[in-house]
């Protein structure tokens, strides 16, 4: 098959793309709610912790498996080692593909919500959580119906990210991604200049700066792992992928530090913006995460904030490209993995990969309060998300495939491919790769034992955390 491979067409458009990837509702969305859940300023230690020991080395090890492979991220692990090894990428492409069925119709309430503050912030003010259910199918006088509002936008939603993904890599990922992320990160600012300036927001940053190590559980440590590979968008098809599309010319170490940086800044600015606001706004005990807070609890605070529906729309708007940044990345992974393993069709295959993915994400959105699957998840009677359905997914993708995956991948070059083989990878054309050492070791000790000990408390603690 020497079918010439896809490749990115700069090295700013390959950095934006992967931190399009990673930059995504993982940052915004689950992560103030974590911060504040795990103490402020410790989660936000512990967290830098996890990523510069644990996600920087594992990025930098699938960017160099994609580009010493050149393939996609099953045959990956077959050319560089063995097929035994393939499963590895098979667990990545399940995952990308159960996150993105419900990625997909999150993405596309966000974009309802954007067009709803653009639109018609006051109904949202006047009842915010009959507007979130009204959204799913589920009327104020009890009855329910099909939600097709929701199911409109993640349609539109599953639509953009076809589009970009047949036009290919760099003229669809590449180029989405050199205008969506600049805007990504204007919007970002905007917020956090509002946020910080709203009177009463003083408490809430120090919160996020305070270091109570009181707050600090053993849990803690588990959902800042979780989140810290979530958010790189690592364990899964992504960054084996995406380094698959880089010019051996590119220096990966520097390329993956940069990615590292900026997601991590955005998911520390998103906690910045998110924990002082809603201390200014709703209160300290209102911030939480999932669907009942980004939608429900969130309208309280644009509703009392100075400018607050022109920031809503900011702030959906934000969400908005971010989500479809990272949403592309995912079916990238499994759609370049279809392609190459079955030689098919890139337009057919995204066609069906999307449809599919949006077809069975509509059982996601139907399970929240409307007719037929009423009520799995979403608890009408406290209007919150009572969150069986919906940790379910949570802890499946994020705390066993993610990490099962991310550990044969550090298992696989720390052991069978050889640390070696990729620092070799990162150092062609007279790249040094100072922290090699360092490299060597973390990958063939720290972080298998790390993620091992995580994925056993994971099994052992079940479904009782979240
Ligand atoms: N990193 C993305 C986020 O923070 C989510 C994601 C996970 C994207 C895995 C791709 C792969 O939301």
């Amino acid at each position: 098959m020497e079918k010439k491979r896809a490749q990115w067409g700069s090295k700013i458009g390959f950095i934006l793309a992967a931190a399009g990837s990673a930059v995504g509702l993982g940052n915004i969305w689950k992560f103030p709610g974590r911060a504040y859940e795990g103490g402020g300023g410790c989660f936000l230690l512990l967290y830098l912790i996890m990523v510069v020991f644990l996600g920087a080395p594992m990025m930098l090890t699938e960017l160099s498996v994609g580009r010493a492979s050149q393939t996609n991220i099953v045959g990956a692990f077959r050319q560089l080692g063995h097929r035994r090894w393939s499963w590895v990428g098979w667990i990545g492409v399940i995952g990308a593909f159960v996150i993105t069925c419900y990625y997909s119709h999150v993405g596309g309430w966000v974009m309802r919500y954007a067009f709803g503050y653009a639109t018609e912030g006051e109904r949202i003010y006047a009842d915010s959580l009959g507007y979130f259910y009204n959204m799913l199918g589920c009327h104020a006088d009890g009855t329910t119906s099909f939600p097709w509002v929701a199911i409109l936008f993640a349609a539109l939603f599953m639509a953009i990210n076809a589009v970009v993904i047949i036009r290919g890599v760099e003229s669809g990922i590449e180029r989405f991604n050199k205008i969506g992320m600049p805007a990504l990160f204007l919007l970002l600012l905007v917020l956090l200049v509002r946020a910080v300036t709203l009177e009463g927001s003083r408490p809430g940053i120090m919160y996020m700066i305070s270091l109570d190590w009181g707050k600090l559980s053993f849990d803690t440590v588990l959902a800042a792992l979780g989140q810290a590979f979530y958010s790189l968008s690592i364990g899964m098809a992504i960054m084996i992928t995406y380094g698959s599309y880089l010019p051996r010319t590119e220096n990966i170490a520097r390329n993956t530090a940069l990615v590292c940086t900026m997601d991590t800044l955005v998911a520390i600015l998103a906690g910045f913006i998110v924990v002082p606001a809603v201390f200014a706004t709703l209160g300290e005990q209102q911030i939480g995460k999932g669907g009942g807070f980004a939608f429900v609890s969130l309208a309280g605070v644009f509703r009392q904030m100075p400018g607050g529906t022109f920031f809503g729309v900011v702030f959906y708007l934000l969400l908005l490209f971010a989500a479809l940044t990272s949403c592309m990345s995912l079916v990238e992974g499994i759609v370049a993995f279809l392609t190459e393993h079955f030689s098919l069709p890139r337009k057919g295959t995204t066609l069906a990969v999307c449809g599919s993915m949006f077809l069975i994400g509509c059982l996601y959105t139907c399970s929240q309060a409307a007719f037929p699957l009423k009520g799995i998840w979403f608890d009408a009677a406290n209007g919150t998300t009572s969150p069986a359905f919906c940790d379910a997914m949570e802890f499946l993708t994020d705390r066993i495939m993610i990490p099962v995956c991310a550990l044969g991948c550090c298992v696989f070059v720390g052991w069978v491919w050889k640390p070696g083989s990729a620092i070799a990878e990162v150092e062609q054309n007279g790249v040094r790769f100072g922290l090699a050492r360092v490299y060597a070791v973390l990958i063939k000790y720290v972080a298998p034992v790390a993620i091992l000990t995580i994925l056993a408390m994971n099994f052992a603690t079940g479904m009782t955390l979240s």
